[in-house]
Formats: C-alpha cells, sequence, structure tokens
C-alpha cells in the first residue's frame, strides 16, 4: 500500500443501509479511496450481540457487502471484506478487553440504550462491543475513522484503550481521529426528528432505506413530521423542515440559504415532494448497482475472498506484534 493516511470504517449488516447510514457514513467513504488508504468492513460479528436469524444475517452481510461496492466503494482501490473472515479483529479484542475497565463500558449510551431495549437478552457481547470496536481500527493503526455522530463516543473509547496500551506497553497504536462530516452527521427520523434514523424504528414511515423504490421514497417523504408555521427556513426548534433541509442539501449539494429561497412563498408540500424527488432520483444508480451485483454472486465471493486475504494479512503484522508486546511466546 501507498504511504498515504489510513481510513478504516465498517456496518452493521443490515440488509439494506438507511438514508442515515448513507448520509452520515457510506456516501463518504467513495470519495476518500483517492486520497487515502482505505479499508472498509462488514461488521457480522458485531451483529450477533442481538439475536439474529442466521438465514437472515448471511443474506444481509451479503446484500450489504453489495451495497457498499454499489455506494461507490471500488474493491480496486480499497480493501473491503467481511469482520467474521478475519480472525485477528477477534485476537485483538481479547486483548484489548484485558486493557479496558468495566466502568467505562458501562457508560456506553449504545450499551445502555440497547440494554433496554433487549433487556431479554443483555448478553457480554453486547458489553464489549465497543472493545471488538477498538480491534476492528487498532489492527490496522488507522488515522481516521469516517462515522456518523452516535459513534463517536465508541471512538473516544478505542482512543482511550489505544493510550492506556500504549503507557503500559510502550508506543505503538496511532490513536485514530473521528472523521464526522458536517452535514448530515445525524439524520434524525422523518416521524420523530427529535430522534436518529434508525432502522430498529418500529413505525417504517420513519425510514427511508436506500433500496426503497421511487414511489415509496416520495410517499415516505411527504408524511414526513413537520411544523405548524409554513416557513421553509433552519431554524432552531423546528427539528422537521431542519432535518428535511440537510437531507435535501447533501443529495442536491444546494446549501441552506440557496434553499431557502427556492422554497420560499411555497408550502411544506412542494417542499416534501422536493426532497422525496431528489433522493429518489439521487439514489436511482445506487438501486441499478445493486441489483446488477447481487446477481452476480460468484463476482462478489471473489472480491470478498481477496478482501479477507488482504485485510488478514495487513492486521496479522501489527497483531503479532501486539502479541510479543503482552509477552507471548512466539508460535514459530
Ligand atoms: P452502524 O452499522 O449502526 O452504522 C453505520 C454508520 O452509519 C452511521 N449512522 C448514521 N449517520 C447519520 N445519521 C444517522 N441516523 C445514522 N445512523 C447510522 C453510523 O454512525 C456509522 O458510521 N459500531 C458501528 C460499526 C462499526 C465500526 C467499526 C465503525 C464496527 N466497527 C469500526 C467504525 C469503525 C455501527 O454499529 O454502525
Amino acid at each position: 500500500m501507498e504511504d498515504k493516511k489510513l481510513i478504516f470504517s465498517g456496518i452493521q449488516p443490515t440488509g439494506t443501509f438507511t438514508l442515515g447510514n448513507y448520509i452520515g457514513a457510506v456516501r463518504n467513504w467513495g470519495p476518500l479511496q483517492d486520497e487515502y488508504n482505505c479499508i472498509y468492513c462488514v461488521v457480522d460479528m458485531h451483529a450477533i450481540t442481538v439475536k439474529q436469524d442466521p438465514v437472515k444475517l448471511r443474506q444481509n452481510t451479503m446484500n450489504s457487502y453489495a451495497l457498499l461496492m454499489a455506494c461507490g466503494i471500488d474493491v480496486e482501490k480499497s480493501i473491503l471484506f467481511i469482520q467474521s473472515h478475519v480472525k485477528t479483529h477477534a485476537e485483538l479484542s481479547w486483548i484489548l478487553g484485558c486493557n479496558t475497565q468495566f466502568g467505562e463500558l458501562s457508560r456506553m449510551t449504545q450499551f445502555k440504550d440497547k440494554s433496554k431495549k433487549h433487556a431479554d437478552d443483555v448478553n457480554s457481547g453486547l458489553f464489549t462491543y465497543p472493545v471488538l470496536m477498538a480491534a476492528d481500527i487498532l489492527a490496522y493503526n488507522a488515522d481516521l475513522v469516517p462515522v456518523g455522530v452516535d459513534q463517536k463516543q465508541h471512538l473516544e473509547l478505542a482512543r482511550n484503550i489505544a493510550q492506556r496500551f500504549n503507557q503500559r506497553y510502550g508506543d505503538f497504536f496511532t490513536l485514530p481521529e473521528p472523521y464526522i462530516s458536517e452535514i448530515g452527521a445525524k439524520v434524525m427520523s422523518l416521524q420523530d426528528p427529535t430522534k436518529k434514523m434508525s432502522k430498529s424504528d418500529e413505525n417504517p414511515n420513519a425510514v427511508i432505506l436506500i433500496l426503497d423504490d421511487k414511489d415509496t421514497i416520495i410517499r415516505k417523504f411527504k408524511r414526513a413530521v413537520t411544523d405548524s408555521d409554513a416557513e421553509v427556513c433552519y431554524r432552531e426548534g423546528k427539528d422537521g423542515i431542519n432535518n428535511l433541509m440537510t437531507i435535501y442539501s447533501s443529495v442536491t449539494g444546494k446549501d441552506f440559504a440557496s434553499i431557502e429561497s427556492e422554497f420560499s412563498g411555497k408550502g411544506y408540500g412542494d417542499f416534501k415532494l422536493a426532497v422525496g424527488e431528489a433522493v429518489a432520483d439521487h439514489l436511482e444508480p445506487v438501486r441499478t448497482e445493486f441489483a446488477r451485483l447481487i446477481a452476480d454472486k460468484a463476482y462478489l465471493k471473489k472480491c470478498y475472498t481477496e478482501g479477507a486475504e488482504k485485510a488478514l494479512r495487513y492486521s496479522q503484522r501489527i497483531v503479532s506484534k501486539v502479541y510479543r508486546k503482552v509477552g507471548f511466546v512466539d508460535r514459530t
């Protein structure tokens, strides 16, 4: 690999990503490929921290892999792989777990939220999830991690773990920096714009899935919750409109001032329709490319096998050094 900064990021295999995943993270990954060395992965091991149907998990993982390619990840430029194919992640996770305090994991807001939501299955994987995430990043000594705002706390923990390891065993890990886009780092639910858009929302109208067809996308935007005045402008307290403006801006490239003048004197109905159409048109090529890729399983297999080989080769060098540092006896 060329001597450029290293980017790492991952996404859970929910099958089809939400517009939040797309705007907050995935759509930024492709453009980074020329400036950086990029490593991206579908984190199926993270997914099993909540109950999964094995058949669906396998399908969703394949779909997510193809979808990342459809969103612009080029396997010639980046390493793209499936987490469970690369054993170094789990190996490093154990060692990092021995350098992570129970107290710090207890403070993770995602753990608190998820353990409420899955109260019948608060398993230890759910608790140590951020340690595996730190291992994903540190196994490559990544410099930058492009994520949405909701992952910031996990990333800070990864930095703390790296720092603690460095203090204990001597400088080794790079401290990874979050790379969070200014606009769209937290896309909100269309039905409750004070909550983030999330696949697990019970109300399907709250979430745009990037493989939704045009009619569905427009229908969901038409139903989006706004407010009782009628002015399209970005202002505190107008959470619904602010969210729609953010979405519109990020798919059209228009800034807020020009959006405000475009819709001045027009009603919310016109605005919502325009947002729906812009999003659907923007996503059309992704849907087409996904359909082409998912039909070619042999090609996908070749891509993810080669991706895993490259990822293993890269991370193995780092994890072997970690083994030496902690005092494990060399195998060879
Ligand atoms: P995950 O799969 O929940 O989400 C993938 C990415 O999408 C971003 N995101 C959002 N951004 C803006 N608005 C939203 N409504 C929204 N919803 C999700 C997330 O911030 C994320 O960047 N733990 C991670 C996956 C992971 C990872 C890693 C990420 C595992 N190992 C190593 C970075 C580095 C997760 O569950 O993301």
